[in-house]
């Protein structure tokens, strides 16, 4: 992962843990609205994929686990990880492009009312994604994957000569002479990996997303109504399709791009046939980024006005993200996929122990209440979802009272105590098991290996059932707290 020159190491400091009183008569545990649904109180956890689905996209006990396991903290809100609306393979990352998804979807929300008894509202995060390749190797790439041009003819001054040939004087090019022959198109496919991108409008189905997502994103929304979850959340943040519309790289000229109008005006569209099919009293918000965090992308500016487009439109909630881009990913090994997590933007996504002066903590809690005044000034009253290194009451609450959210959300702290709101609810702060922000997690998921907090390995090792990795050297859920 990328890290701040500064690396100051940061240790997580949740400051004083409030008395039961004092966690009673707070914000944070007091109601809110979203939509026609009554979250009990304001605390959240945001999406994490662990990677326990089946190849093919269903739930598994693995994947019952680990939503069983956040739904005992009992927190206001639940958001099932990132879940692919279409129907193609896409590995163990849940799906929802289907119908034949629903039993399986629908055992998944009767587990967590079950387990948290009623008191926790469970999302389910919508996602279109595009193709991303593996890293080739040079030689490949040179002799099978470029499409020689034109333009490669021209530069090489080699009109006349046979393709085979050319591929040939292209090998025998070091990086600098390639550098002024290929496209930086080109390149990137041969240094990083070939990745769509919504402004590939010359590719049929790319120029067609604004014609067929509407419908595939509202055809999943109402699997999730009919498999008994809460409300949808829809994917409009990191590095994938509906966040590189929003996204100022999009330079579509359809109408889908360019100004900030054209930009919205995708994710608007799919709002609205979603609403359309689920109509008023379901929740249906979304995901976005404060800041996209890479050079000449969207702005706190852009998604200030994002915010109210989406307020406007109906949205019951706007969960705020930062970052999380492919534009800084670091080069991947050849044969790996670009992760896009592993540049500043990634940093600026899931802060880590090793910071800056600023630190890992609350840093996405500034652009957030700017979103939330404009949002409000603007006449709605939409709630805004902080996260981002939030693990303590004080700073929680500190956000709610300031007026820079509504409800916290808190992703890798839930993980490494999916208790830790109950503890604090009940005045039992100091049994929290307080996340080090070390990333072990994030780097599981990079490998698209089964997700788990270090922590967990550390302690009650002697519990009946603990379930294992298959390396037999994880455990797969946090242990078990008795109150
Ligand atoms: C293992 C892992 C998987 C994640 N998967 C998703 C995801 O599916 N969708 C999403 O919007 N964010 C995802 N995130 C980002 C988190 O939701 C959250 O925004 C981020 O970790 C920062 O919050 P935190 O500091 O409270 O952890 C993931 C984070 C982790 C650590
Ligand atoms: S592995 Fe656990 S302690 Fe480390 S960052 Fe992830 S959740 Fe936090």
């Amino acid at each position: 992962m990328w890290k701040p020159l500064e690396r100051v190491k940061y240790e997580p400091d949740p400051g004083l843990w409030p008395t039961v009183a004092e966690a009673s008569n707070s914000l944070l545990f007091s109601p809110v609205k979203l939509g026609c649904v009554t979250l009990e109180q304001r605390t959240w956890v945001p999406a994490m994929v662990p990677w326990r689905a089946t190849e093919d996209g269903f739930v598994t006990e693995n994947v019952l686990d680990w939503y069983e396991r956040f739904a005992k903290g009992r927190p206001g809100g639940l958001v099932i990880e990132a879940t692919g609306i279409r129907d193609v393979p896409s590995g163990p990352l849940l799906r929802i492009g289907h119908d034949r998804f629903i039993p399986g979807l629908r055992e998944l929300a009767d587990t967590v009312r079950r387990a948290s008894e009623g008191h926790t509202k469970l999302f389910i995060q919508c996602i279109d994604f595009l193709a991303i390749r593996r890293r080739p190797d040079k030689a490949k790439f040179l002799r099978q994957f470029l499409a020689i041009t034109d333009e490669h003819r021209a530069k090489l001054f080699s009109e006349d000569i046979e393709e085979v040939k050319i591929r040939e004087l292209l090998m025998s090019l070091n990086d600098q002479q390639l550098d002024d022959i290929l496209t930086t198109r080109e390149l990137e496919d041969l240094r990083i990996g070939y990745r769509e991108k919504v402004i590939d409008v010359q590719l049929p189905h790319i120029k067609n997303l604004p014609h067929v997502l509407p419908e595939l994103f509202a055809n999943a929304a109402e699997r999730a109504q009919e498999s008994g979850i809460d409300g949808v959340e829809l994917h409009y943040a990191h590095a994938y399709t509906m966040a590189s519309f929003l996204s100022r790289l999009n330079n579509r000229e359809d109408g889908y791009g360019g100004s900030l109008e054209g930009r919205v005006r995708l994710p608007l569209e799919v709002f609205s046939k979603v609403r359309e099919r689920v109509g008023p009293d379901y929740p249906v918000g979304c995901r976005y980024l404060s800041d996209d965090c890479i050079t000449g992308g969207t702005t706190v500016n852009d998604a200030m006005y994002f915010g109210v487009q989406f307020a406007r439109a109906g949205m019951d909630f706007l969960s705020l993200s930062r970052g999380g881009k492919f534009e800084d990913a670091k080069q991947p090994k050849v044969g790996e996929a670009a992760y896009p997590y592993t540049g500043r933007s990634g940093y600026e996504c899931m802060p880590a122990h090793l910071s800056d002066e600023f630190g890992p903590f609350g840093r996405n809690i500034e652009p957030c209440g700017r979103i939330r005044r404009m949002v409000q000034e603007a006449g709605f009253e939409t709630p805004i979802i902080v996260t981002g290194g939030i693990h303590g009451f004080n700073l929680a609450e500190q956000i709610l009272n300031d007026g820079n959210g509504d409800i916290v959300g808190a992703a890798r702290q839930s993980m490494a105590d999916p208790d830790w709101f109950r503890k604090v609810h009940l005045g039992r702060g100091e049994e929290v098991r307080l996340c080090t922000y070390t990333n072990y997690c994030e780097g599981l998921d990079q490998k698209h290996k089964l997700v788990t907090c270090k922590l967990w390995d550390r302690t009650e090792l002697e519990e009946p059932g603990i379930n294992f990795s298959s390396d037999g050297k994880r455990r797969t859920t946090a242990p078990e707290w008795v109150e």
